[in-house]
């Protein structure tokens, strides 16, 4: 029997349950892999909360990492005993072990262990798309990004300042400025108590950016969309805070012609040559050492109630995975 864990209504992390299932064998496109490690992120939280509403009863949890056990008779993919990874596979992720499209699976190269893999398919693939592809980053470039020491967060200034751009983070307190600087941050703003886009004005002699990445939704994104520059690009790709307010096409074109987009990774990695390219460029990125990996809390899989409490309580840093 697998441990699965399941909510049969959304609320809050006490919703989740831990169930014993017994899987089916993979169908023929599927593939079982038994999890060595799970990530978590913020996504699952909007999910379980019903911000993000589901057909209930469902499953949790986007990305794992493991072995593959079984395949089904029609997939080439990969064959067991291979180590793989997945960050945009359908719900189900917390779990002892599962059954996962074949074609959402990436196999790992030996120097990544299945923790590392689990705490950057999803977030580091997200810093993948947002750096090159949505707004392609270049040297000599300012560029902001939300909540700067958390999962996305760090991966994004390691990722930003090896690309040559100069990185201005948001962060909710002086450790984690200090988390971010270490990072390749080059400016902190604590923007629970410094208004960022003044800051940012000061930073750029009044200049503005050219593209603004923000996670945090309806806390920032007015003040985010003040931080651009004519021509820039606000990339609007979370809700930490909740929804993004409504906007008229108008107000882009007051303040400068502005790009506005509200990308999710599974429509940049649908294709699988794209999710290939994408694992490749990552993985690069990682054993070469521009972006190092940063697992700062770990959780047994039967504690994921708490491991929710932390990261919505924004007492986390960096990225989190669960054990089964
Ligand atoms: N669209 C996509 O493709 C995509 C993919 C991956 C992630 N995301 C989004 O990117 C963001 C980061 O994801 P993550 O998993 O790496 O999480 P995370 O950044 O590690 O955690 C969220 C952070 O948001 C900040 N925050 C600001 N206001 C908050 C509030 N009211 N409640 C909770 N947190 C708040 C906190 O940092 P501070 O204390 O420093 O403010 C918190 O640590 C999320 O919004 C997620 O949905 C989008």
């Amino acid at each position: 029997m697998e441990t699965f864990v399941r909510i049969h209504q959304h609320g809050g992390p006490e919703v989740m349950q831990l169930e014993s299932v017994e899987l089916p064998p993979p169908s023929p496109r599927e593939v079982r892999v038994r999890h060595e490690a799970i990530g978590l992120n913020f996504i699952d939280v909007y999910q379980r909360s019903g911000l993000y509403p589901l057909p209930l009863p469902s499953g949790l949890g986007q990305e794992g990492a493991g072995v593959v056990e079984a395949v089904g008779s029609e997939v080439t993919e990969v064959a067991a005993g291979d180590r793989v990874a997945y960050g945009n596979a359908t719900l189900g992720a917390y779990s002892s072990a599962r059954n996962v499209a074949a074609d959402r699976l990436v196999k790992l190269p030996p120097q990544i262990s299945c923790e590392a893999a689990a705490s950057i398919m999803l977030q580091g693939l997200t810093a993948q798309y947002l750096l090159r592809r949505t707004y392609r980053v270049q040297p000599g470039d300012t560029i902001l990004i939300h909540a700067a020491a958390g999962g996305v967060g760090l991966i994004v200034c390691q990722w930003a300042k090896a690309l040559g751009a100069t990185v201005i983070g948001t962060v909710g307190s002086d450790e984690k400025a200090e988390l971010a600087r270490a990072h390749g941050c080059d400016h902190t703003i604590v923007y629970t108590r410094e208004k960022f886009a003044e800051r940012v004005r000061e930073i750029t002699g009044g200049e503005g950016l050219p593209v603004v990445y923000d996670s945090i939704g309806r806390d920032t994104f007015l003040d985010s969309l003040s931080c651009l520059r004519p021509l820039g690009m606000m990339v609007t790709f979370g809700n930490a805070s909740g929804p993004a307010p409504a906007i008229e096409p108008g107000a882009l074109a007051r303040m400068g012609s502005l790009f506005l987009t509200r990308p999710i990774l599974a429509h940049y990695v649908a294709r699988r040559e794209d999710l290939l390219a994408a694992s490749a460029d990552l993985f690069e990125q990682v054993l070469s050492g521009a972006v190092r990996v940063n697992i700062r809390q770990r959780h047994a899989l039967a504690d994921v109630a708490q491991a929710h409490i932390e990261l919505e309580a924004r007492r986390t840093t960096g990225s989190t995975i669960l054990l089964p």
